[in-house]
């Protein structure tokens, strides 16, 4: 899993999926707010498209309390390949990612 270093309007259709937002302008500003408050985005791509998200929410501050620990935030997968254990593998490379950065709470 690769922490996302993109355009986010790469994501655009993914964060539609997640989100279930219908309007792409109402997910483009929730990107734009979600950056702000310092999710990361991992995904993973084949033959050159992304075909899985999965938001994370890290405490900017260093100081995770009881009300903003370590969230995920939403995920997607590409319905071609859904079903095959891939949101599974996703989720369990998000708690590695949150674990390898210190945290023990999410
Ligand atoms: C939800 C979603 C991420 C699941 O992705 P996936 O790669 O197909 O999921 P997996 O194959 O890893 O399945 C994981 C588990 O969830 C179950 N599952 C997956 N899709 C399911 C569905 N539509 N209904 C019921 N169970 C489902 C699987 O059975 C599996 O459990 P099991 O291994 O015990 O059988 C994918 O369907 C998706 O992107 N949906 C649209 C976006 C969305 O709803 N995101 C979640 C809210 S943020």
């Amino acid at each position: 899993m690769e922490r996302y270093a993109g355009d986010p309007e790469d994501l655009l259709e993914l964060r539609q999926m997640s989100t279930g937002l219908q309007s792409l302008g109402g997910v483009r500003r929730l990107i734009s707010v979600e950056r702000a408050r310092g999710i990361r985005y991992y995904t993973a791509s084949l033959s050159g498209c992304t075909v899985r998200v999965i938001g994370v929410f890290f405490d900017p501050m260093g100081e995770t309390t009881e009300l903003e620990p370590q969230q995920i935030i939403d995920m997607a997968v590409v319905p071609e390949y859904r079903r095959r254990g891939v949101a599974r593998a996703q989720m369990g490379a998000a708690v590695g990612e949150v674990r390898s950065s210190g945290h023990d709470r999410l």
